[in-house]
């Protein structure tokens, strides 16, 4: 184990034990009768080439909606150096390890820095377009330029992860990882930190970014519901997958909203994955204490979002698998190597389906 974690072993007795749980060698089958809607396209090399590899098959499946995009394979870290490095999905156990610690809050609830973490992955995926690519700008999404050294943490748009940065930054320069990567399996690591949340695969071997991605291709909060429509459809999102992508306000607070309180969270329950959040933010008035996003107020009244959204009140399983299936896509945009990916699902910590307290509301994290 590496020496970052090591001091910090007396607070890991609980990591370790989700970490080092049983495993179950087999992917989740694929609930039936959730995917369909919308019309999915290909994107990166299984576009231009198709999947050529099983890695590039599996994602192709995934984001086309016919493959479960979660994983309950649970390994264990080579026990040597010399086993370490003949596996290159070892380092991510390590990693892992770090970010539990850096995501999971003393009441066993996902804190400021997971929720972060979440946003992050969308912000640095987020900055690619269809319109840009077929322009002969095929550059931005999933590259890790927001971490780098580019000069995007400045953005308005970027306003509240710049703490978040700071910390996967050190994590990238203790364990050597890519950028890319990082910020993606931070992403999905801290979901599945979170109660509840589901176990997203996780694949490993993105290319780096070498410049800052295009600027004014994330989402204004103020916007009219057609044009954010417009905007993810652009990045090949369909309103479907929209409407599952924004249950990630599930577990979000308001930290840089003007005339919004810091820390105001957007369901009652913001440490926790669940689906309180659909139907809170479409209650009139709102629960007391939660602020709504104008963009999810508008979104989920929309008739392109709507049906999807009112289906995930009470129906948590159906939720996370369309999240794992529209969050794999997003990690995916800009990657143009997709078939030359590995798995690392298995370094991931468990899913905590059964989580006791996970309707406390506004509960610590
Ligand atoms: C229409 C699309 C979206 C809009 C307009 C939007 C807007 C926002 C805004 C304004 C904040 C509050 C930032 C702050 O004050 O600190 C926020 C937070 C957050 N967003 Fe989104 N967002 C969108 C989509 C997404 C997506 C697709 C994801 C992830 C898949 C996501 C994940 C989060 C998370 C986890 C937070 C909480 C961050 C924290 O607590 O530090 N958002 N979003």
């Amino acid at each position: 184990m590496k020496h970052f974690v090591r001091p910090l072993s007396t607070l890991l007795t609980s990591c370790l034990f989700f970490l080092f749980a049983h495993a179950f060698p087999r992917a989740l089958p694929i609930p039936q009768g959730q995917d369909g809607s919308g019309s999915r396209e290909l994107i990166g090399d299984l576009r231009t080439v198709g999947p050529t590899t099983p890695v590039g098959r599996s994602i192709a499946n995934i984001i086309m909606g016919s493959e479960s995009g979660q994983s309950s394979v649970i390994g264990q870290r080579p026990a040597n150096d010399t086993a370490c490095a003949a596996d290159p999905c070892c380092v991510w156990y390590d990693v892992s390890l770090a970010l539990t610690v850096l995501f999971l809050g003393p009441a066993g609830r996902c804190n400021n820095q997971a929720r972060a973490a979440i946003r992050l992955g969308f912000h640095d995926a987020g900055t690619w377009s269809k319109t840009n690519r077929d322009s002969g700008l095929d550059f931005g999404g999933a590259d890790g330029s927001l971490l780098m050294n580019f000069g995007e943490d400045a953005r308005a748009e970027n306003n509240g992860l710049q703490g978040i940065i700071g910390k996967l930054r050190i994590v990238q320069k203790l364990f050597k990882i890519g950028f890319a990567d990082l910020v993606q399996y931070a992403s999905i690591h801290a979901v599945v930190t979170c109660p509840l949340g589901p176990r997203l695969r996780a694949f490993t071997g993105r290319k780096d970014a070498t410049r800052a991605a295009p600027d004014g291709l994330l989402p204004d909060v103020h916007a009219a519901a057609d044009s954010l429509i417009a905007l993810f459809q652009d990045k090949t999102i369909v309103p479907h997958d929209l409407a599952a992508l924004l249950g990630a306000h599930s577990t979000s607070k308001a930290f840089v909203q003007p005339g919004v309180p810091a820390g105001t969270p957007q369901d009652t329950t913001p440490a926790v994955w669940d689906v309180r959040f659909y139907n809170e933010t479409i209650q009139s008035p709102s629960p007391k204490g939660v602020f709504v996003f104008p963009s999810d107020a508008v979104l989920s009244k929309h008739p392109a979002v709507s049906t999807e959204w009112n289906s995930f009140i009470d129906a948590q399983s159906h939720w996370n698998e369309d999240y794992a299936t529209a969050y794999t896509r997003l990690s995916m945009l800009g990657v143009n190597n997709i078939n030359s990916l590995r798995e690392c699902s298995q370094t991931l910590p468990p899913a905590r389906p059964d989580f006791p307290g996970a309707s406390v509301q506004f509960a610590d994290s």
